[in-house]
């Protein structure tokens, strides 16, 4: 849990600067608009014109991700003429991250000044009517990863209890259904569950979720969401089902599968994202 709000607070700063600079060097604009680009979902990075490519490792106090599908750069650029900053991989809390950390380039980004956040994830799919590949937006979340915002608050950027009643903003959910429509793309709308992982769910676990009322399942999203939502920047959230959750399919989960479907759609997603870019970034 944070201890140190403020030599928190100064290390995102410190790697917001970074990155300011370095767009400075290179004559670019600063992003309106962030993209977090989940497991084997990096293709769009390709789309976008102009800008930099930078590696997490090399930006102050960036988390970099251990995990095979996570590449680990932040692009920066034009996507559909809109500036962009993409974040090619993220961190979880499976991998030993305390929470502040899965959601430091989250808290960069907005820094930045990005005004909307898209997150993007490969989940678990508990509707059997919902094949592999769909494209789900979240309507809400349910959260057992923790929350990213315990220990003190970090004043002067977001309220100590911040209201998460309208957390995936509905006009920009109307907006990426009508980016959708336009395209001929089927995108459905759930409520997801956050867990922990790193192992899959036991199919007792997804039947108790179902009953919850959640439709997909997967290890992220939730934190980044909460904490952007602390800081004011809108949150739209796009699932890509890579499998059916435990029991729903009688099918072993496995990570390659996971990776292999996310891959298969992530140029659908792409057109989405592109098509979206623009309309996102209007305030
Ligand atoms: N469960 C949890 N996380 C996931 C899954 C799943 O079935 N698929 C992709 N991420």
């Amino acid at each position: 849990m944070l201890q140190d709000a403020q030599a928190y607070q100064a290390q995102v700063e410190e790697a917001a600067d970074y990155i300011r600079r370095r767009l400075q060097a290179a004559g670019e604009t600063a992003p309106r608009l962030g993209l977090v680009l989940g497991s084997g979902l990096g293709g769009l990075a390709g789309e976008l014109e102009g800008g930099l490519r930078l590696r997490y490792a090399e930006l102050p106090h960036f988390p970099s991700s251990t995990v095979a599908g996570h590449a680990g750069e932040l692009a920066l650029g034009r996507l559909n003429a809109t500036p962009v900053a993409a974040m090619l991989g993220r961190v979880h809390s499976y991998e030993g991250y305390a929470l502040e950390r899965v959601v430091f380039p989250a808290r960069v980004l907005a820094r930045l000044g990005v005004r909307t956040l898209v997150l993007t994830n490969a989940a678990g799919g508990m509707r059997a009517e919902w094949g592999q590949g769909r494209l789900v937006l979240l309507r809400d979340h349910i959260n057992l990863i923790g929350n990213p915002l315990a220990g003190p608050n970090l004043n002067g950027w977001g309220e100590r209890f911040p209201d998460m009643s309208r957390i995936y903003d509905r006009e920009l959910r109307q907006r990426a259904q009508a980016a959708a429509a336009r395209l001929g793309l089927a995108l459905e709308e759930g409520v997801y569950i956050a867990v922990s992982g790193p192992s899959y769910e036991t199919p007792a676990e997804i039947a108790a979720f179902r009953r919850w009322g959640a439709d997909l399942v997967g290890m992220s999203t939730a934190p980044e969401a909460i904490a952007a939502r602390h800081m004011g920047v809108r949150v739209l959230a796009i699932s890509v089902v890579t499998n059916l959750a435990a029991g729903v399919s009688a099918a072993p989960i496995e990570h390659a599968e996971v990776l292999a479907t996310g891959r298969r759609v992530e140029a659908q997603l792409g057109r989405l994202l592109k098509e979206l870019a623009p309309v996102l970034a209007q305030d």
